[in-house]
């Protein structure tokens, strides 16, 4: 069976954005494993914009499934995740002022960087993820960096519309790379309800992290019950007479 890790990071954002106490991502957390979720993913990042160690520390306490922590690959982290001991680390690269992940992390460019940290991940028993680019030299890199598992960047391919049949041959010959070297292959990046069709097709492809989608449908399919329970507080006061 396929897994689906949904990314809570915008519900920390949401919290973020008043810094009060709600919306929690540690009960978002709840009700996205009651919807039947296999796994939770947070991004705790360096300048803690919205997942921030209470929550990760909570989430580890208390979630049935599996726990994703996507990170930096930097020391810091690391003894976050020695600590937290989250059941997966993604390794990602991390830029302070962008918006969300950018990209794959390089992990040729960056090889004596991340080994030591991939070495140490992989010691502590965690199950070591890389989020890449549909790169074969990248999937060989990763192998040798201890990987378990790679994440594939889907962005192009959803944004990049004209393009997509193209990058979806990209993405189908890098899993099936990945898949036969024995890793297990996940997809992740601005997948959605409708262009998670063609992915599905692949076969080599186990996982998926999503987060955006849910998060924005949540949002609009919750709306109407928010509205009606304060309309019913409102109504039940019945203090001024309306005339
Ligand atoms: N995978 C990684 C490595 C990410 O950085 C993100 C975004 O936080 C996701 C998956 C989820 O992407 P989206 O929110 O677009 O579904």
């Amino acid at each position: 069976m396929r897994k689906l890790s949904v990314n809570i990071d915008h519900i920390a954002t949401l919290r973020q954005a008043r810094k009060e106490p709600v919306p929690d991502p540690v009960h978002a957390a709840f009700l996205v494993e009651l919807g039947g979720a296999d796994g939770i993913t947070v991004h705790l990042r360096t300048d803690r914009r919205h997942i921030n160690e209470r929550d990760l520390e909570l989430l580890r306490k208390t979630i049935k499934t599996e726990l994703n922590l996507e990170m930096a690959a930097t020391k810091e982290m690391l003894e976050i995740a020695q600590r937290v001991k989250p059941d997966v680390v993604t390794l990602v690269p991390e830029r302070p002022d962008e918006l969300t992940t950018e990209g794959g992390l390089d992990v040729v460019k960056n090889y004596q960087r991340i080994k030591p940290i991939a070495e140490q991940v992989k010691k502590a028993g965690i199950r070591l993820s890389f989020f890449i680019e549909t790169d074969i030299k990248q999937v060989q890199t990763v192998k040798s960096l201890y990987a378990d598992q790679i994440e594939i960047n889907t962005n192009q391919y959803t944004k990049d519309i004209k393009n997509q049949s193209k990058i979806i041959k990209k993405i189908e010959k890098t899993a099936r790379y990945a898949h036969q070297k024995g890793l297990l292959v996940h997809c992740g990046h601005g997948i959605d309800y409708w262009n998670i069709q063609p992915i599905l097709q692949i076969s080599e492809v186990s996982g998926f992290s999503i987060g955006f989608s849910i998060i924005a449908r949540a949002v609009m399919i919750g709306l109407k019950q928010a509205v009606q329970d304060m309309k019913n507080i409102i109504r039940e006061s019945n203090i001024t007479e309306e005339k």
